[in-house]
C-alpha cells in the first residue's frame, strides 16, 4: 500500500503526533542486530496489529484543531497537515460521523427543545462566598506582605492589572508570562510545566512521573525530587514551575492524567505534594498546586474542545470534596505553596475558575491560602465574576478562545475597576498576592535572580518556541523583532549532583515487584544462580520481548509532548511531559546487565510473537515489556483520546504475554513482565499462568528508565516500591464512580461523584472486593517482621478544634480610583498584534462610580486561622510507634503505613444520624531501611532464617486532630468522634495490617 500524504511528515521531527490510520503498514521497524541468531523482523508472526485495541471508537473530537491551538507555534503547519490526513482515514470516517451526531445534539439542546432535559442547573449548585479574603493574614508571610504592600502602593492602576494578567499565548518565552513592572523593578514573572520536568526547555532532566514518585513512598527522595526540580527551573530563569498535580487525584483509574500526580488517597497524594513543594520553593521558586478542582477526567475538561460549548461539571458533596480531593491542596497551602492552578472543569456547575466557594470559600478562607490563584490556560471563563470569585492570575491571558488576544482581563480588568465593578480592593489584593509570593520564596534577592534586561541579564534564558539560538522575541504576534532567546545552559546537576542519578533512584524506588515466585528474581549477572548451575554446559539463553523494551526508532522525542505510545514508555503526554536529554534503554540495560559470556541475549521488540516458536521456547528466561499510556486530553493517540479506554495493557501486550508465558522454556521457562504504565492494569489475562514468575509494575521511570529497571531486577536495589493504586481483577471493580464519561449527557456535561468517599482501597473494602493487588502491596527481596505496637494518647477526645485563631491584618490600601485617563496608552505606545496590554485606548463610556457596594461578608470558617486550616486541626493526638525487623537475608527498604478505622456504627450525638465512615484510611506511612541482621534466627519468628539475624527500627507516627476527624458538614467543620473505638493499624498495605490496636 502506498504511504499516505503524511508519511514523510510522521518521520519527520514531530512523528507519530498523530495515529497510524487503520491498515497503515508504514511503521515497520528496522531491527537492529545484536543478535546474529535471532530472527529478524521479516519471519514474525502476522499478530493481527489492529485486534489489540479493545476499546471501542470514543467519541470523536476535533482534535486537529486542537492540535494547531496548543501546538507551539512551530508546529502549526504540520498540525493542519495533520487535519487533512485524518478526513481521509476510515476511522475518522466513523468518527466524523460521530461528530455530526453531537454536533446536531448539540444544535437541538441549545434550541432549548426536548432534548434539554440534563442541562446545569440555571443558578448552579454551588453556595457563594464573598468577598475574597485578603492575603497577608499570617504570620508567615508578614514580612513578605510588609515588603509586597510597600511595592504595590507605589504601583498605578495598570501596573497592578499588567501582573495579573498574561502577555498572551506564546508573546514571550515561557508558556505562561506576565507583564513587567520596570519602574519598581518587578519582573515579568515566568511560568512554566512542570510538573516532571522543564516542560520545551533544553539540557533538562526528564524525572519520573508523580505515580513513580507515589511509589516510592519515600519522603525524602519526594523532596529531593522537587528541590533538583526546582533548582532546575531557577537556572533557566523560571520564576512559578507549574507542579507538581495532586488533580485528578485519581478517582477513575483511566483518567488520562492521573500519572502527573502521586496516587488517589489523598494522604499520599497530600504528603508527596508538600514535600515536591518544600523541596522546589527551598530553591526560590514558586510551586504551583494544580489542578484545582475536580478535574478528573479529560473527556470535556474545557468548553469546546470535546464538542460540547460547556465544561463538564463535577458535581461533588462537601463532605467529599473535604475528606477527599481537597485534602492535598491543605497539605500544599500548609507546606506555603506561592501558587494554586484553578481548574478547567466546573464544579457543582460553576466554573472551578470562578467558583467563589471553592476559592474564596474553602482555599483562601478556610485553607488560609496566602499565594495567588491562577488559572489553567484558558480556564478563566469570565472577567468580573472571575475576580470577585478568587482568581488572582488569568493564564496566558488570552480570552475565550486559544491565543486569541482578547482577554477577559488586561484592558477589561483595568476598565472593570474604573467603572466599579470590581473594587479597587480586590485588584489590590490580587497584585499584592503576587508580589508577595515572590518575595516570600527570595526572588529579590538579585544574586540568584539577576535583573531583567535593560537593568541585568536575568529572566529565562530558553525558548518555548524554537530551538535555534536566535529566534522571534514574540512569536504569538507578528513582529519580527528576534534576539538571543536560547542560551542552551545545562542544568542537569554534575558529579555527585547529576540528577541522572535521582532519577535513577526514585525511578528504582518506585518500581513495584508485585510477583516474585521461586524468588527468581533477583537475576544474577552471569545467568544461572548456584544452585542451577550444576550439568549446565550452555549459556543461559534470555529472550527479551516488547516493543516496549527498546526505545522509538525515530527517535526518543520523536512525537511532540510525548504523544504517542511508540517504543518504551517512561511518561504520559501531554504539557507534562518534557523532552528526554537522553533515555536509557531497558533493552540495552539489560544487554549491559548480563555477562556476555556466560549469557545469551536475543531480543524480540516487538508486540508480535516470533513466527518461530522454537524462539521462545529454547529461552530460559523470556522478559516481556508491556505498556499503558494516557495523557492530556488535547491530544490523541490512535483510539485513546486523553483518558485510556479500558484499563488493558494496550497494543496487543496481553496477547504477547500470553503468547511468550504459553511457550517460554518449551513449558519449563520462567517468565518475568515489566509493565511501564500511567496507572493500574488489569493483569487477569495472564498473571496465573504457571510460567509467569515475576511481575514488575515499573510505572514510568524517566530518563533512567533502564538503569533502574536493572537495579531492581539484579538486586543493586532491594525493590521497595508499593503500589500507590489498587490493581483490580476487573474494572468494573472499581465501582460505578470510577467511570470516565465518554458521551456528553447534556449540554453541561453532569458528572455526579455519589460514590462519595469510596474511591480505589475504600471503595474495595467497603464491599468487600478482593483486588488483584491492593494498595500499598509490593515485595521484597527480604522479610519483614513488625512488633511492638504502642499507642500513646495525648490527651482525651473532644469534639471540636480550639476556636480559629484571629491572624494578623491583612495591608490596607487606598481605595481611590484614579482618573481614567491615567490607563490610556502612553502617547507613541508601538502595540504588538495579540499581545495582551493593561491599558485603554480611550475613555468613553468609561462611569467613575458614585459609591463603591460592600460586599455581604460570608461567615469565616472555623476550621480556618492558619496555613492548611486552624493549626490545632494539626495537633498531635496520639503517638503510634512499631518496631520493624528485617528477618532476611539482604538489606532493604520497609515501608511501614498506619491506617485508621473510624467507630463503626457511630451516630452523632447532637443529632443521633449514623455517620458512615470507610473500613480503614491511610494517615501515615515511613519508609526504613533496615540492614539484615548477622546474629541468628529471630527469636519466635516463623519464617525466619537461620543466620538471618533481625536488625530492628523504630518507626514512629504523629496522629493529628485532623487525621482523627470527619467534615461535619452541619457543623461545617472537622468533628472527632468521641464515642467508640479507633482501630490503629498498622502494617505493610491496606489489606496486610499484622498490628492493631484500639483507642
Ligand atoms: C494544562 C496545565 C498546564 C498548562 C500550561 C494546560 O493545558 O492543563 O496543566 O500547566 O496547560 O501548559
Amino acid at each position: 500500500m502506498p504511504p499516505p500524504e503524511s508519511y514523510e511528515l510522521r518521520r519527520g521531527k514531530y512523528a507519530k503526533l498523530d495515529a497510524p490510520a487503520d491498515g497503515d503498514d508504514f511503521d515497520t521497524p528496522t531491527r537492529r542486530s545484536f543478535d546474529s541468531n535471532a530472527s529478524s523482523y521479516e519471519d514474525l508472526d502476522e499478530f493481527d496489529p489492529l485486534n489489540y485495541d479493545a476499546g471501542t471508537l470514543k467519541q470523536k473530537r476535533s482534535t486537529g484543531d486542537l492540535r494547531a491551538r496548543k501546538a507551539s507555534f512551530r508546529d502549526a503547519e504540520f498540525a493542519e497537515k495533520v487535519q487533512v490526513k485524518r478526513r481521509w482515514a476510515p476511522s475518522r470516517l466513523c468518527c466524523f460521523l460521530v461528530l455530526l451526531f453531537v454536533a446536531a445534539t448539540v444544535l437541538l439542546l441549545s434550541a432549548g427543545g426536548i432534548w434539554a432535559w440534563k442541562s446545569a442547573p440555571k443558578d448552579g449548585l454551588s453556595p457563594p462566598w464573598y468577598p475574597t479574603p485578603k492575603g497577608g493574614t499570617d504570620e508567615k508571610w508578614k514580612e513578605s506582605y510588609r515588603k509586597a504592600a510597600e511595592l504595590v502602593k507605589q504601583m498605578t492602576l495598570v501596573e497592578k492589572v499588567n501582573i495579573t494578567t498574561g502577555t498572551g499565548w506564546s508573546m514571550e518565552m515561557c508558556v505562561g508570562n506576565t507583564s513587567p513592572v520596570p519602574r519598581l523593578k518587578f519582573p515579568s514573572l515566568c511560568l512554566q510545566d512542570g510538573p516532571l520536568g522543564l516542560r520545551f526547555a533544553d539540557n533538562i532532566t526528564a524525572f519520573p512521573a508523580g505515580i513513580t514518585v507515589g511509589a516510592t513512598w519515600n519522603k525524602d527522595l519526594m523532596y529531593k525530587r522537587g528541590r533538583a526540580h526546582g533548582k532546575e527551573a531557577r537556572l533557566k530563569g523560571i520564576n512559578v514551575l507549574l507542579g507538581p498535580a495532586m488533580g485528578p487525584l485519581g478517582r477513575m483509574p483511566a483518567g488520562g492524567r492521573t500519572w502527573e500526580g502521586f496516587g488517589p488517597d489523598p494522604v499520599l497524594q497530600g504528603i508527596a505534594a508538600a514535600q515536591t513543594i518544600k523541596g522546589i520553593q527551598d530553591e526560590g521558586v514558586m510551586a504551583t498546586a494544580k489542578h484545582y478542582l475536580l478535574n478528573e477526567q479529560e473527556h470535556f475538561r474545557q468548553a469546546w474542545e470535546w464538542g460540547p460549548p460547556n465544561a463538564i461539571s463535577s458535581n461533588i458533596d462537601d463532605r467529599t470534596t473535604h475528606e477527599i480531593y481537597a485534602w492535598p491542596f491543605a497539605e500544599s497551602v500548609r507546606a506555603g505553596v506561592a501558587s494554586i492552578m484553578c481548574s478547567y472543569n466546573q464544579v457543582n456547575n460553576s466554573y472551578a475558575c470562578q467558583n467563589s466557594k471553592l476559592l474564596n470559600g474553602i482555599l483562601k478562607d478556610e485553607l488560609g491560602f496566602q499565594g495567588f490563584v491562577q488559572s489553567d490556560w484558558l480556564a478563566q471563563r469570565s472577567g468580573v465574576a472571575s475576580s470577585l470569585a478568587g482568581l488572582d492570575m488569568t493564564m496566558p491571558g488570552d480570552g475565550l478562545k486559544w491565543a486569541d488576544g482578547k482577554s477577559l482581563w488586561g484592558a477589561q480588568l483595568t476598565k472593570a475597576v474604573l467603572n466599579g465593578s470590581i473594587p479597587m480592593e480586590r485588584l489590590n489584593d490580587m497584585a499584592t498576592r503576587v508580589v508577595a509570593a515572590w518575595y516570600q520564596v527570595g526572588q529579590d534577592d538579585t544574586e540568584k535572580w539577576p535583573l531583567q534586561p535593560p537593568d541585568g541579564d536575568g529572566g529565562p534564558n530558553f525558548s518555548s518556541w524554537t530551538d535555534e539560538e536566535i529566534g522571534l522575541l514574540h512569536p504569538g504576534s507578528t513582529d519580527k523583532t528576534t534576539g538571543v532567546v536560547n542560551k542552551f545552559i545545562n542544568v542537569q546537576g554534575e558529579g555527585d549532583d547529576f540528577h541522572g542519578n535521582l532519577v535513577r533512584q526514585v525511578a528504582a524506588e518506585g518500581t513495584v515487584l508485585v510477583k516474585n515466585d521461586d524468588n527468581l528474581l533477583p537475576l544474577v549477572r552471569n545467568g544461572w544462580k548456584e544452585e542451577e548451575k550444576v550439568g549446565k554446559v550452555t549459556k543461559y539463553r534470555v529472550g527479551v520481548f516488547g516493543e516496549d523494551s527498546r526505545v522509538n526508532q525515530d527517535g526518543i522525542n520523536a512525537c511532540k509532548d510525548r504523544g504517542c505510545n511508540v517504543g518504551t514508555l517512561a511518561s504520559g503526554w501531554g504539557s507534562g511531559a518534557v523532552d528526554y536529554p537522553y533515555l536509557t534503554e531497558p533493552l540495552w540495560a539489560l544487554r549491559q546487565a548480563f555477562n556476555n559470556e556466560s549469557v545469551y541475549v536475543v531480543d524480540f521488540p516487538s508486540n508480535k510473537l516470533p513466527k518461530d516458536k522454537t524462539l521462545i521456547e529454547e529461552q530460559d528466561i523470556c522478559i516481556v515489556f508491556a505498556n499503558a499510556d494516557a495523557g492530556e486530553g488535547y491530544m490523541s493517540f490512535e483510539t485513546t483520546h486523553g483518558d485510556r479506554n479500558d484499563l488493558y495493557l494496550q497494543k496487543g501486550s496481553d496477547m504477547l504475554v500470553k503468547g511468550v508465558a504459553k511457550s517460554c522454556g518449551a513449558g519449563h521457562g520462567k517468565v518475568i513482565v515489566v509493565i511501564h504504565t500511567v496507572g493500574p492494569v488489569i493483569l487477569e489475562n495472564w498473571i496465573d499462568e504457571p510460567t509467569v514468575k515475576a511481575v514488575l509494575i515499573a510505572n514510568l521511570p524517566g530518563q533512567e528508565s533502564g538503569n533502574s529497571l536493572v537495579d531492581v531486577l539484579f538486586g543493586h536495589i532491594n525493590p521497595s516500591g508499593r503500589l500507590p493504586y489498587t490493581i483490580a481483577k476487573k474494572e468494573d471493580d472499581y465501582g460505578p464512580g470510577s467511570k470516565i464519561l465518554y458521551y456528553p449527557n447534556g449540554l453541561v456535561p453532569q458528572q455526579n461523584f455519589s460514590e462519595g468517599l469510596y474511591i480505589d482501597y475504600r471503595y474495595f473494602d467497603k464491599k468487600d472486593i478482593a483486588p488483584r493487588y491492593e494498595f500499598g502491596y509490593g515485595l521484597s527481596y527480604t522479610t519483614f517482621h513488625l512488633t511492638s505496637l504502642l499507642v500513646t494518647s495525648h490527651g482525651p477526645k473532644t469534639p471540636l478544634p480550639a476556636p480559629r485563631p484571629s491572624g494578623i491584618e491583612p495591608p490596607t490600601y487606598s481605595t481611590d480610583i484614579p482618573d481614567p485617563k491615567t490607563a490610556l496608552f502612553p502617547p507613541g505606545f508601538r502595540k504588538l498584534s495579540k499581545y495582551i496590554y493593561p491599558y485603554l485606548s480611550s475613555t468613553d463610556g468609561i462611569k467613575h462610580p458614585e459609591i463603591q457596594t460592600n460586599m455581604l461578608q460570608s461567615p469565616l470558617s472555623e476550621a480556618g486561622g492558619a496555613q492548611g486550616g486552624n493549626p490545632d486541626l494539626y495537633s498531635k493526638i496520639l503517638t503510634v510507634s512499631a518496631s520493624v525487623t528485617n528477618i532476611g537475608l539482604v538489606d532493604g527498604d520497609c515501608v511501614v503505613q498506619l491506617y485508621i478505622a473510624f467507630p463503626q456504627n457511630y451516630k452523632d450525638p447532637e443529632t443521633g444520624q449514623p455517620v458512615d465512615f470507610p473500613v480503614r484510611v491511610l494517615r501515615g506511612f515511613e519508609k526504613v531501611h533496615v540492614e539484615a541482621g548477622k546474629q541468628g534466627p529471630v527469636p519466635g519468628v516463623k519464617g525466619s532464617p537461620h543466620g538471618g539475624g533481625g536488625n530492628s527500627k523504630m518507626v514512629v507516627f504523629e496522629v493529628t486532630r485532623k487525621d482523627l476527624s470527619y467534615w461535619d458538614v452541619r457543623r461545617q467543620n472537622w468533628v472527632m468522634p468521641t464515642e467508640g473505638e479507633f482501630g490503629i493499624q498498622v502494617g505493610f498495605s491496606s489489606r496486610n495490617l499484622p498490628l492493631q490496636d484500639k483507642w
